[in-house]
């Protein structure tokens, strides 16, 4: 280029490094204990605009042709009513949206949760995403996503509000991490897209969750903080640099996205300090624009603070529509029909709302899977009212449809396939099930006596622990416990076993443990969601600990038996180092949410019916400092929105305990086996790729779909209309559009950003260009193999884990990239086949926003954990 136009672009590049520098913070942080990180307090988002439009892309093209042939069809109030849901607590299902009658369709049901359906009977429950995260298994994973799948469908359930990424887990204390499935992006990303395939096979949409960054629970919503006594005027922001954000917590999303997740949930806390469903450089600009996402973004419950913004940031469904719990009062519904006939929302933003929600209606084959709902979310009862908060249309309401299938064997293999052996010390385990005596301890062994739904939403810890608490939960059909599976098991063998079951029963503790030759103690620790407080944990756990005596409960069984065998229920990583080398705890299992069948999948582990191949989907540290990042209990700025500055970037978890150099008591990816394997021959293939392009051109223009009225009159509230009260509709009941709206803001047009209703072609983005990203990320470029020898007396199955060394100081040691859970018998020998894509190789450059492979020397690694890694080799880029 000749030097004029070398000088233009100097500029221009200066200009973009400038624009780069002033919108979203890019610093690295390489350790967060030094001075000058504190950069990310009152971190800022940038405004993106406008909101990418569908273009059927990635998969989506027949979808996106049925989608807009139905859109052009509706009305303007048509329209309205498929983005707004008519308010919490209206319809059968924890979120509802408007019907489009004339054409005879129903609205829209959308329904919690992750593991199962909630608030309905007759259904499953699932192990727990960070349950089955331990199992590393691709087939596993995609099975209970169609399950679950199944089980939506069949209840009539049009949207399953799960799985989740976000939390990904970056504080080991987050009360609903485990709903998602493990703080390594990689697992999490795999795991997220098998689950999402398996649901929406089944003729459902995935909803993927909480766009992102929502990595604990306290201060997510005000109402709630005030409620738990802090005075609070904003929500929580999240705060990450731009490095951390693509390398870390968009990792999974990109995958979800790339999976053909249907929907993606904004999350209630900030990020950058803008609102998660109003935030439009992480709707528009990352999830739309550079993953290139084709289905719709809803809100979480409550989770939008505004109206045509959220709209033109790229959010697309209102749930549950109503601007608070039963305010009778939208954000959307009317004031979306006003904003339309103002001038202020654009018709093409709201036809590409419609758009995106049908097309992801037809894309999971909804169309022809549909069944009507036939149970109701707000009553047990079979006769009652349909519209629960109005209290009207009373009739039939649960059909008690049984929608489990055969689920239930599923769901105890799935369960005992996750299990994870930490210790056996000599062959404790597997038990033959002829041991003389068997004592079994602890109250997690044992049925709450509340049953196993008592508690609302398992909103308390007692019993055996088998789910978190809050929303991410299902109802259990029933639920074995431990202490019922192991006693059927020795009875029907003619054995002895008896149990103690309050853990502060002292004397008899050490009264029974002095008899028994095997001890079985079960302890646990509990977390949910922010809306329960559960022994002063506010979703959150206050500590990472045993709860209700587990420590101690241990060391009295120990102090009298020298054959202890702990299992662990927890809802992620517990403190065990005080314990874990007690010669006398013979054996220790990590066991994780496993669902309806508890009791039978751990006696399947312990018994040796399974041989257990599970591996950490977390560290378990030592201490909760070693974690290196944690959780904000106290606001600390002032009454305005709490500063969580994720200083530590990319290092979280194994990532932190490795750059600082801190053994942990059991690291990610460790898991034993009932026999032993060997690793040999790594071997590397490098295939020829083409150079990595940046994405070029423009999108096309905004499509409009048929035309609507201008008159106001057209709007009004149909004579005549039996409609429910508390409802929202979408119509207006003014002819004058600030009446009919009643914002005491009307009219203001501060809020609308520069290009925000631009439908000219827009300049696609160069890490974009396919879902998930630009397509040439997704090249293999290395392929590696190695031999697993089974060495040991018994069949089994191995996780070979593959991580690489990216090199750079800015980097983890090492990270995760890829595994094959395989199944080899004893004496025989596997091979295990991993690519290596240029996505797994690439760092994020923060001055280009686009990925590239650095200059440092590149090393693949695998082995059977993160820091057990015997094979290794270069890679020569
Ligand atoms: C909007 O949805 C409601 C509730 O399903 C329905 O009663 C109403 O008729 C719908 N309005 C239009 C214009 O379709
Ligand atoms: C919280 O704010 C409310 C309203 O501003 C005020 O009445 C109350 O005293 C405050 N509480 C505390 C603990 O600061
Ligand atoms: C329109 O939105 C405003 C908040 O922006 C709300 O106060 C008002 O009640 C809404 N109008 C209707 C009719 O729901
Ligand atoms: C049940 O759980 C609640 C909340 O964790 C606790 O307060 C209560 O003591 C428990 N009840 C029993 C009988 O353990
Ligand atoms: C940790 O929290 C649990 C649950 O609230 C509680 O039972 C336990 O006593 C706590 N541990 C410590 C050391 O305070
Ligand atoms: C059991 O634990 C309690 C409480 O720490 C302690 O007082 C008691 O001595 C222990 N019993 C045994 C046998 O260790
Ligand atoms: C436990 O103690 C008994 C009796 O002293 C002994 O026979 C047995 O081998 C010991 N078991 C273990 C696992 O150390
Ligand atoms: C962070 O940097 C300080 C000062 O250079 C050093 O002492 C400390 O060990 C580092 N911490 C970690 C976790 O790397
Ligand atoms: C148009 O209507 C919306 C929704 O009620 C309102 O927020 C906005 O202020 C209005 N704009 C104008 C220019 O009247
Ligand atoms: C942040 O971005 C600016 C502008 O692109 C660049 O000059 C600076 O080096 C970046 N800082 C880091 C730490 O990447």
């Amino acid at each position: 280029m000749g030097y004029s136009t070398w000088l233009l672009f100097a500029i221009a590049q200066a200009l973009a490094t400038v624009a780069l520098a002033q919108t979203f913070p890019n610093t690295t942080y390489p350790n967060a204990t030094v001075p000058g990180n504190e950069g990310l307090n009152n971190a800022y988002s940038p405004p993106k605009y406008p909101s990418p439009w569908m273009d059927g892309s990635g998969g989506w093209d027949q979808a996106y042709v049925k989608a807009q042939a139905f859109v052009r069809q509706l009305t303007l109030l048509e329209k309205v009513n498929l983005t707004t849901g008519v308010g919490w607590e209206g319809g059968p299902c924890v979120g509802n949206v408007g019907s489009v009658p004339r054409l005879g369709f129903e609205g829209l049901c959308m329904q919690d949760s992750p593991l199962g359906i909630r608030f309905a009977d007759f259904v499953s429950a699932f192990p727990a995403g960070g349950t089955v995260a331990a199992a590393w298994d691709r087939g596993l994973w995609y099975e209970r996503g169609y399950q679950m799948g199944m089980e939506f469908r069949g209840k009539g359930v049009d949207v399953q509000l799960g799985p989740v990424v976000g939390p990904l887990g970056r504080s080991p204390a987050g009360g609903r991490n485990w709903e998602g499935y493990s703080p390594d992006p990689v697992l999490s990303g795999i795991a997220v897209a098998e689950t999402i395939k398996g649901i929406q096979a089944a003729g459902v949409v995935a909803t993927t969750k909480h766009y992102i960054m929502n990595e604990q629970e306290h201060f997510r919503q005000v109402g709630e903080s005030v409620g738990y006594g802090f005075n609070i005027t904003e929500t929580l922001s999240s705060n990450v640099a731009d490095k951390a954000m693509h390398e870390l917590y968009l990792w999974p999303f990109a995958d979800a996205v790339r999976a053909g997740t249907g929907a993606i949930m904004c999350s209630y806390q900030q990020i950058n300090n803008s609102y998660g469903c109003a935030n439009s450089y992480t709707l528009n600009y990352l999830l739309k624009g550079e993953l290139g996402f084709q289905g719709f973004v809803m809100s979480d419950w409550q989770a939008q603070h505004a109206g045509v913004s959220t709209a033109l940031a790229g959010m697309d469904m209102a749930m549950p529509g109503d601007v608070l719990f039963n305010t009778y009062t939208s954000y959307w519904g009317p004031n979306m029909t006003v904003a339309v006939l103002n001038g202020t929302l654009p018709e093409w933003r709201l036809d590409d709302m419609v758009t995106r929600i049908m097309a992801a209606f037809y894309l999971v084959g909804r169309d022809t899977a549909r069944v009507p709902v036939n149970f109701n979310s707000w009553s047990t009862d079979t006769f009652g009212y349909q519209n629960a908060y109005a209290r009207q249309n009373y009739g039939l309401i649960n059909q008690h449809v049984d929608v489990r299938g055969e689920h239930t064997r599923s769901i105890r293999t799935a369960a005992a396939r996750s299990t994870v052996l930490l210790k056996n010390v000599g062959s404790t385990l597997p038990l033959s099930g002829m041991e003389k005596f068997t004592g079994i301890f602890g109250e997690d062994a044992e049925d709450s006596k509340y049953g196993p739904n008592g508690c609302p939403d398992h909103g308390c810890s007692n019993g055996t622990v088998a789910m978190g608490w809050g929303s991410g939960t299902s109802s259990f059909p029933f639920l074995v416990s431990p202490l019922t599976a192991i006693q059927n098991e020795l009875v029907q063998n003619g054995r002895v076993v008896q149990s103690v079951t309050d853990n502060y029963a002292y004397n008899y503790i050490a009264a029974l443990g002095r008899q028994v030759d095997t001890a079985i103690v079960f302890v646990n620790s509990d977390s949910g969601e922010g809306f329960i407080n559960v022994d002063g944990n506010i979703g959150d756990r206050n500590n990472l600990t045993l709860w209700n005596n587990g420590e101690t409960l241990i060391q009295n069984v120990t102090a009298v038996c020298n054959n202890t065998i702990v299992v662990i229920h927890s809802t992620g990583p517990v403190t065990i180092g005080s314990w874990n080398e007690n010669p006398n705890v013979t054996a220790i299992l990590w066991a994780g949410l496993p669902g309806e069948q508890s009791g039978n999948s751990i006696a399947d582990v312990l018994y040796g019916r399974v041989n257990p191949a599970g591996k950490l989907p977390f560290t378990l540290g030592r201490d909760r400092a070693d974690y290196g990042s944690d959780l904000l209990y106290e606001p600390n700025n002032g009454e305005n929105a709490p500063q969580d500055n994720f200083e530590e970037g990319v290092f979280i978890d194994y990532r932190a305990f490795d750059r600082a150099g801190i053994k942990p008591v059991y690291e990610f990816g460790y898991g034993l086996s009932y026999t032993t394997y060997n690793y040999s021959d790594i071997q590397v293939q490098k295939h020829s790729v083409g150079e990595y392009t940046p994405t070029t051109g423009q999108t096309g223009s905004a499509p409009v779909l048929g035309n609507y009225s201008t008159d106001v009159n057209d709007y009004q509230w149909p004579a005549n209309l039996t409609y429910v009260t508390s409802y929202i509709y979408p119509y207006l009941n003014s002819t004058d559009l600030a009446t009919a709206s009643n914002s005491s803001d009307y009219g203001s047009e501060d809020f609308l950003p520069p290009g925000a209703r631009d439908s000219s072609p827009q300049p696609r983005i160069a890490a974009g260009g396919g879902p998930g990203g630009n397509p040439l990320l997704y090249d293999v470029m290395f392929t590696v193999t190695c031999t697993v020898t089974n060495t040991g007396d018994r069949d089994g199955e191995e996780i070979p884990q593959l991580y690489l060394s990216l090199g750079g100081e800015d980097n983890p040691k090492v990270v995760l990239r890829t595994f094959a859970r395989l199944s080899i018998n004893k004496g025989m020998s596997a091979t295990f086949v991993a690519d290596v894509t240029r996505r797994d190789l690439s760092n994020w450059d923060t001055t280009t926003q686009n990925w590239y492979i650095s200059e440092h020397p590149k090393t693949v690694y695998v082995g059977p954990t993160s820091r057990n890694l015997p094979l290794s080799a270069p890679l020569d880029i």
